[in-house]
């Protein structure tokens, strides 16, 4: 560190949750910059499982300050939920280790509203398969210029100008979806209930940052989603709202890139997808439900089957140079332990000609047919394996192939969701 950044080099849920957590003991700061309650990060502890949606891993590790930034969007309902649940299990939050940037955007009802007027109510029918968390309809208003940010809560009179504002805009559009009108009275009301539970958290985070970072201070940014849910660089239109690589923790959170020291990108041994959009080597057979199943592939926030597949190098490849990712983190290797033969994609041929790279254009995305290279799989469990030496050859033969065709090294490998079992495979950030 003192600036490290961490994000997803698929299609979100790489298991980034464990991996911040592990980095979280030699941080002091854990920002959040993008994205909103439409994350969900499990952290097993011991015997015990954290699903965190809005909070940062670094909330669970004693002395890590853990912060929301402006990026992220923030639906106060839930917020205050996750630290009433936190606090249950008796972890401290307060406002010594938890604070909110007070320039970051509100999800509100009015938000959820819309995302289930344009999904539908059952994903299948859906077109893009959201998580219905009004995540991209926030996210439209804070670019339109109308958003309630959390520093409005403070201020009842500008909360008042500005929920009327977004309430005017919405009641046109809700008209549109034959849904009920929303009075502004009732939503100035609900955000001033919130207030006395969010605003002690509330601060000029880039301020704290640049203190920090200037005191040498370990931060860590931790992404949500993944590369290919960014809204400019992911399978648009089947994306997330948010802006999900690296360039997006300096905007999201108000600091500059020379407090950047290090990127790092976290990828499964395998691919996934949770919604809809092309996936190139998505396996709808018996290999596909096998991953699933041993993979306990099921969405963390809304409980859906996430839809399985063979690596796909040429996207992991394309995430680290968007990203400018040094190192990659490989996580749920031990879910490949006992196949008879692995495939990774190397490559896809469109209409006869060869691409090294993932096409922008949905339709191309959609008939891209990879090309894959067969490894051996192995016997021997790599399952809480914590050493190189000790991993079966042909996995090691897997992670250095892996790591020539993304071109970056493999710096760690997790082999189970415990904590501690993570393995140094090459020299390479996080060090
Ligand atoms: P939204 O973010 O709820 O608007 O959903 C847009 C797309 O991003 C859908 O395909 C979701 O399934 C996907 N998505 C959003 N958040 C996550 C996540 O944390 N993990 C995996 N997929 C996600």
């Amino acid at each position: 560190m003192p600036g490290m950044i961490v994000v997803g080099l698929q299609w979100g849920d790489e298991g980034k949750g464990k991996v911040v957590d592990w980095l979280a003991e030699s941080a002091d700061i854990v920002v959040r910059f993008q994205g909103g309650q439409n994350a969900g990060h499990t952290i097993v502890v011991g015997d015990e499982t954290f699903t965190l949606s809005l909070l940062p891993s670094g909330i669970l590790r004693h002395g890590t300050v853990a912060v929301l930034g402006s990026g992220v969007v923030i639906d106060p309902e839930s917020l205050i939920h996750e630290i009433r649940h936190l606090r249950d299990r008796g972890f401290r939050v307060d406002n010594t280790n938890f604070m909110i940037a007070e320039n970051a955007s509100l999800v509100l009802g009015a938000h959820k509203h819309l995302d289930i007027f344009r999904e539908g109510p059952s994903d299948s029918k859906s077109e893009i398969g959201t998580t219905l968390m009004g995540i991209g309809p926030a996210y439209e208003d804070k670019v339109g210029r109308r958003a309630v940010r959390v520093c409005d809560m403070a201020n009842p009179d500008r909360l008042d100008t500005v929920v009327k504002g977004l309430v005017r805009h919405h009641n046109k559009i809700r008209q549109g979806y034959n849904g009920l009108d929303i009075q502004a009275k009732s939503v100035h009301g609900d955000l001033l209930d919130y207030a006395p539970h969010l605003l002690p958290f509330v601060r000029p985070v880039w301020k704290f940052l640049r203190e920090s970072l200037h005191q040498n201070k370990t931060v860590l940014f931790e992404g949500a989603q993944g590369t290919f849910l960014d809204v400019e660089h992911g399978t648009y239109p089947y994306v997330t709202s948010s802006s999900t690589v690296s360039g997006s923790a300096l905007c999201g959170s108000g600091v500059g890139p020379k407090d950047i020291e290090s990127v790092v990108g976290v990828c499964k041994a395998y691919q996934t997808r949770v919604g809809n959009g092309p996936f190139p080597t998505e396996q709808l057979n018996s290999t596909g439900g096998k991953l699933r199943r041993v993979g306990v592939e099921i969405g963390t926030i809304t409980s859906r089957p996430r839809r399985c597949g063979w690596l796909d190098a040429v996207m992991v490849r394309q995430a680290c140079a968007i990203s400018g990712v040094e190192g990659v983190v490989i996580t749920k290797l031990d879910v490949l332990d006992g196949f008879d033969e692995l495939k990774v994609c190397s490559g896809y041929r469109l209409m006869g000609q060869y691409l090294d790279h993932l096409p922008s254009c949905t339709d191309a995305q959609s008939k891209v047919v990879p090309l894959y290279e067969t490894f051996p799989g192995w016997t021997q469990p790599t399952a809480g394996v914590r050493k190189k030496s000790n991993l079966p050859k042909e996995a090691r033969a897997y992670i250095d192939r892996i790591e020539e065709l993304i071109e970056c090294p493999v710096t760690l490998l997790s082999t189970s969701p415990e904590r501690n079992d993570i393995i140094r495979y090459s020299d390479g950030p996080p060090s």
